[in-house]
C-alpha cells in the first residue's frame, strides 16, 4: 500500500509539473546513498541519561536570544526518544547509510575518559545495532560541533591540549563501536565551525579572537584528525578494517569575469584559502598549507604588525601524519559563489578568511533562492567542484569522494517541489561529473533525514526529508514529497525529472 501510494504521489508530482523523462545515465552499483543528521540538532534529552552539557547547551542557556527564534537544542526532534522511528523512516528511504554524530559528552559526560556514561554508550550501541540489521551502513562523526563545555572553557579547538581529549575520545568510541561501525568521520567542517566559533561568531560560544583563533582552531583540529587516524590505523584498522576521513565542506567558487585573469585568480585563491586549507594537507602529494595560502596570510599578519604568522606551522612529523590520513574524500556542499578580487586593508578588527584571501565574493543574480539568506542555488558549480578536487589531488583516482551532505534549505511544508527539483538537478550534476568526466564520486548523503536544529537560525527555516513538528510532543515526522522522490531514485538508481 505505501510503495502504491509513494507512486502515486510521485506520478501526480510529475502531472503536474510536466514531466520531462528520466535521466540518460544511472548511479553504479557500487555508488552508496544515504541521509545524515547531527546529535545536537536532533537528539534533545540534553540532560537525560547521564549525559553532561556541551557547548552548544551551556551557551544557549545563557545567550537565549543568540538563535533567531530563541530556540535551542533541548528537545530539538527528540530522537532521543524517538530514534526507532528515524529507523524506520531511513528504512523507508531504501538508503544504504546513515551519516550521524556521537555527542561526545553523552558517552563521556566531562568530556574526559575516567568517567564512561554506561547508558549513552548504550543509546548509540542500539541505534547502531538496528541499523546494521536493517543492513543500513552507520557512518557516523566523532564532533559534529558539540564541544565538551569544560573544554571549551579552556579554549575549545585553539587548546592543543584538547587534541590529547579526543583522541581518547575517539579510542572509547573505536573500542565501544568499531564491531558495528565501519565509516568514521571525526570533525565535521572544520573550517565553518573554526570561522563560525573564532571569527564569525556565528556559531557558540560565538568568541572574537580578532583574526588569531580561526587558524589556531584550524591548525589544531587538522592535527586532531591526523592523530586520530594514525591512532585508529595502528590501534584498530588492523581488526576493525573500518575507514576514516574527515568532513570537509566546500563552496565552488568561480570568477566573476571569466575572462579576466584577476578574477580566475581570485576564485583559485578563494577555493585555497577554505578548501585547500584543510583539503592540501591530508590530500596533496607535498602535504603542508597550500603555498598561497600560507603567502597570503604571512603577508597579512607582516602587514598588521605581528611579528610571527597568524597560521601556525607544522613540523616535518606532523606534515608526514597528516599527508593520506584520509581513506575517502568527505565532501560536503551547498553553494556556488562569483568572486573577484578586493582590497586587503591590514584592519585586524575584520576576523574573516576572505579578507585575508583578498576576494569579494557574491552571488549571480539569476540564482534563485528558497529559503537561508546564505543559500543560491546553482546546481553546475557541483559537477565543476568534483573536477577542480580531481584536477587538485592526485589521489582521488585511487580513493573516492563522498558526498556527505547536500540539500536545499526553505520555510518548511510537505509539498516541497523545489527540494524535488534541487535533488534532482544536483545528482543530475553528479551523474555528469561521474559519467562524463570521469570523477570518482562514490556517494551522496542528502542532508537531512529530517528537519533539524540549524545552530545560530533554529528552527527558522528546514533542510529535511521528512518534516517534523515542533510543536508537537511527539515531535511527529512526516514524509515531504522530496523522500518519495528520493526513495525513487535510490531504488531506480535513476533520476526521474
Ligand atoms: C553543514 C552542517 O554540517 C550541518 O550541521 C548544517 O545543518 C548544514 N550545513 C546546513 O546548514
Amino acid at each position: 500500500a505505501r510503495t502504491t501510494a509513494v507512486l502515486l504521489t510521485l506520478s501526480l508530482l510529475k502531472l503536474a509539473r510536466g514531466s520531462s523523462g528520466v535521466s540518460n545515465y544511472s548511479f553504479p552499483d557500487d555508488f552508496i546513498f544515504g541521509v545524515g543528521t547531527a546529535a545536537y540538532q536532533i537528539e534533545g534529552g540534553w540532560n537525560e541519561g547521564g549525559k553532561g552539557e556541551s557547548i552548544w547547551d551551556t551557551y544557549l542557556h545563557e545567550h537565549p536570544t543568540f538563535t533567531d527564534d530563541h530556540s535551542n537544542g533541548d528537545v530539538a526532534a527528540d530522537s532521543y526518544h524517538h530514534y526507532m522511528e528515524d529507523i524506520e523512516m531511513i528504512k523507508n528511504l531504501g538508503v544504504q547509510a546513515y551519516k550521524m554524530s556521537i555527542s561526545w559528552p553523552r558517552i563521556l559526560p566531562n568530556g574526559t575518559d575516567n568517567n564512561i556514561n554506561q547508558e549513552g554508550v548504550k543509546y548509540y550501541r542500539t541505534i547502531f545495532e538496528e541499523l546494521v540489521k536493517a543492513n543500513i551502513t552507520p557512518v557516523v562523526t566523532l564532533f559534529h560541533w558539540d564541544m565538551p563545555t569544560p573544554f571549551m572553557n579552556l579554549g575549545g579547538w585553539t587548546n592543543a591540549k584538547v587534541i590529547d581529549y579526543f583522541e581518547d575520545y575517539a579510542r572509547v568510541a573505536f573500542s565501544l563501536y568499531g564491531d558495528l561501525v565501519k565509516m568514521w568521520l571525526t570533525i565535521n567542517e572544520p573550517n565553518e565551525n573554526c570561522i563560525g566559533t573564532y571569527g564569525l561568531q556565528s556559531l557558540a560560544p560565538a568568541l572574537n579572537s580578532h583574526g588569531l583563533g580561526v587558524y589556531l582552531c584550524t591548525h589544531n583540529s587538522l592535527l586532531a584528525h591526523a592523530r586520530v587516524y594514525r591512532m585508529y590505523e595502528k590501534e584498530f584498522k588492523p581488526d576493525q578494517k573500518g575507514k576514516l576521513s574527515i568532513v570537509l565542506d566546500a563552496f565552488m567558487g568561480l570568477p566573476k569575469d571569466p575572462n579576466k585573469p584577476e578574477d580566475v585568480e581570485a576564485a583559485e585563491n578563494y577555493l585555497q584559502m577554505h578548501l585547500g586549507m584543510f583539503a592540501h594537507p591530508i590530500f596533496s602529494e607535498e602535504g603542508d598549507y597550500p603555498r598561497v595560502v600560507r603567502e597570503k596570510v604571512n603577508n597579512m599578519s607582516r602587514l598588521q604588525g605581528y611579528s610571527r604568522s597568524r597560521l601556525p606551522y607544522f613540523t616535518d612529523e606532523e606534515i608526514t601524519a597528516l599527508r593520506g590520513s584520509a581513506d575517502f574524500f568527505a565532501l560536503n556542499h551547498y553553494i556556488t559563489e562569483l568572486m573577484s578580487p578586493s582590497v586587503m586593508e591590514p584592519d585586524w578588527k575584520v576576523p574573516s578568511i576572505n579578507h585575508d584571501t583578498g576576494v569579494k565574493t557574491e552571488a549571480d543574480p539569476s540564482w534563485p533562492m528558497f529559503g537561508a539568506d546564505w543559500q543560491h542555488v546553482y546546481p553546475p558549480g557541483f559537477r565543476k567542484l568534483f573536477n577542480w578536487l580531481q584536477n587538485n589531488y592526485k589521489i582521488l583516482k585511487k580513493i573516492p569522494i563522498i558526498v556527505t551532505e547536500n540539500g536545499m534549505t526553505d520555510f518548511g511544508g510537505t509539498k516541497d517541489y523545489d527540494r524535488v527539483d534541487y535533488y534532482n538537478d544536483f545528482l543530475y550534476q553528479l551523474l555528469l561529473a561521474i559519467h562524463e568526466d570521469g570523477c570518482n564520486v562514490k556517494g551522496y548523503f542528502a542532508w537531512s533525514l529530517m528537519d533539524v536544529f540549524e545552530w545560530s537560525p533554529g528552527y527558522t527555516y528546514t533542510l529535511g526529508l521528512y518534516s517534523v513538528d515542533f510543536n508537537s510532543p511527539n515531535r511527529t515526522r512526516t514524509p515531504k514529497l522530496s523522500a518519495y522522490n528520493y526513495a525513487n531514485i535510490v531504488r531506480t538508481r535513476r533520476i526521474d525529472f
